[in-house]
């Protein structure tokens, strides 16, 4: 057996939960997925352009007709204009962010993650031969920024934000963007990787994006998902923005990766663009997620404010002084209802009895979670 090149990854949490969901017959809330049908104009899309000819490569950074209105989409939302050589449609947002950090980071640099943080940060930067740095965001889910500027240094590449932020569905305000402004002008230096899969799910406040912040901008890698956005996770296409300096050297990477992304799937998006309009998105979610906190008001579980993405977390140190990881088990196997311990996105493994619920689901599935989860 020779040496493993990640000695500290095993199978992830979403997939353990979802296994131990199957066993038990449990209610899947831990993994994010919808269980919903997608939008039939889209499936009709794609039946259409599957019966024409649409199945040889794509070109290497994504159809020109799909960039194209990817960059008038970012204008309408966001009021920027880039050149659709600007994009890269990538294989979901996880291929995007490996691919820009391998392109981008050096061995011996430093990247600094937020924790809690998505899964998929660390290990593309061990396997550039660089150090994840991984700090904890306050206990609001806000930015630390003086722990920030504090592991800033001469090696340190890129920042990895995450906003709407999973797993804690906090969305940033004006005063984040100030302050990661300030730090930014102050490390010329470093690089942005910003993950905006969540950014049209947001309720109360709209999303602000980095595509916005015209003094960062340039110096960032922004990154969308259509699996998070037209609820077709399964079809793992996504795509990042960024500068033409910094495309050429993405673009070197993403060659050799995967070449080129589905390319019916490519077709079938250009095609819906035509169509779907995204701001419907966070109305949708809306309703279900105040669905599912209506539901749970009576429970003996602690709601945290919900303001983007499709996850709810939830404290439970009124039910059970166990483990996170252990009550997630507990709640699967004895209560019928899986979640994800918010401790598996920390580094340090911090257990503030906080576990996350999906509520990308019908009402008939969240109904059915809420009268399980009400009686305990
Ligand atoms: C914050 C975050 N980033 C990235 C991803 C990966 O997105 P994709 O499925 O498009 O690769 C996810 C998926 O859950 C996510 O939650």
């Amino acid at each position: 057996m020779s040496a493993s090149k990640l000695p500290n990854v095993g199978t992830t949490i979403f997939t353990t939960m979802s296994a131990l969901a199957q066993k038990h017959g449990a209610i899947n809330l831990a993994q994010g997925f919808p269980n919903f049908p997608i939008d039939p104009q889209l499936q009709a899309q794609l039946l259409r352009v599957a019966n024409e000819n649409t199945h040889q490569y794509a070109p290497l950074q994504g159809l020109p007709s799909l960039r194209t209105k990817l960059t008038k989409l970012i204008d309408e939302q966001y009021g920027r204009q880039v050149e659709s050589d600007q994009i890269l449609i990538t294989a979901g947002a996880t291929q995007a962010i490996f691919t820009t950090i391998q392109a981008l980071v050096f061995p011996g640099e430093e990247v600094i993650i937020l924790d809690p943080s998505y899964d998929c940060y660390e290990a593309p930067v061990q396997l550039a031969g660089a150090k994840a740095i991984r700090l904890p965001l306050t206990s609001t889910f806000d930015p630390d920024w003086d722990l920030i500027e504090a592991n800033l240094n001469e090696r340190t590449k890129l920042l990895i934000i995450n906003n709407p932020h999973n797993p804690s569905g906090r969305i940033w305000q004006s005063s984040d963007f100030e302050a990661l402004e300030k730090l930014m002008s102050r490390f010329p230096n470093l690089l942005l990787l910003s993950d905006e899969v969540y950014e049209f799910i947001t309720f109360e406040h709209t999303h602000q994006s980095i595509h916005q912040r015209s003094a960062i901008r340039d110096r960032a890698i922004i990154v969308s998902s259509f699996g998070k956005t037209f609820h077709i996770t399964g079809w793992k296409v996504g795509y990042l923005v960024c500068s033409a300096a910094l495309m050429t050297e993405i673009l070197k990477v993403h060659q050799f990766l995967v070449f080129c992304v589905n390319s019916v799937a490519q077709h079938a998006l250009d095609a819906y663009l035509d169509f779907v309009d995204v701001n419907t998105l966070g109305s949708f979610y809306q309703q279900k997620r105040d669905f599912f906190r209506q539901g749970l008001k009576d429970s003996r579980f602690e709601l945290l404010p919900a303001e983007g993405s499709y996850f709810q977390v939830a404290n439970f140190s009124k039910i059970s002084s166990k483990s996170d990881i252990d009550f997630c088990q507990e709640l699967t196997i004895e209560h019928g209802v899986a979640a994800i311990p918010i401790s598996v996105f920390n580094a340090d493994a911090r257990d503030l009895s906080l576990i996350r619920f999906c509520y990308a689901k019908t009402e008939a599935t969240l109904q059915e979670a809420i009268d399980k989860l009400c009686k305990i």
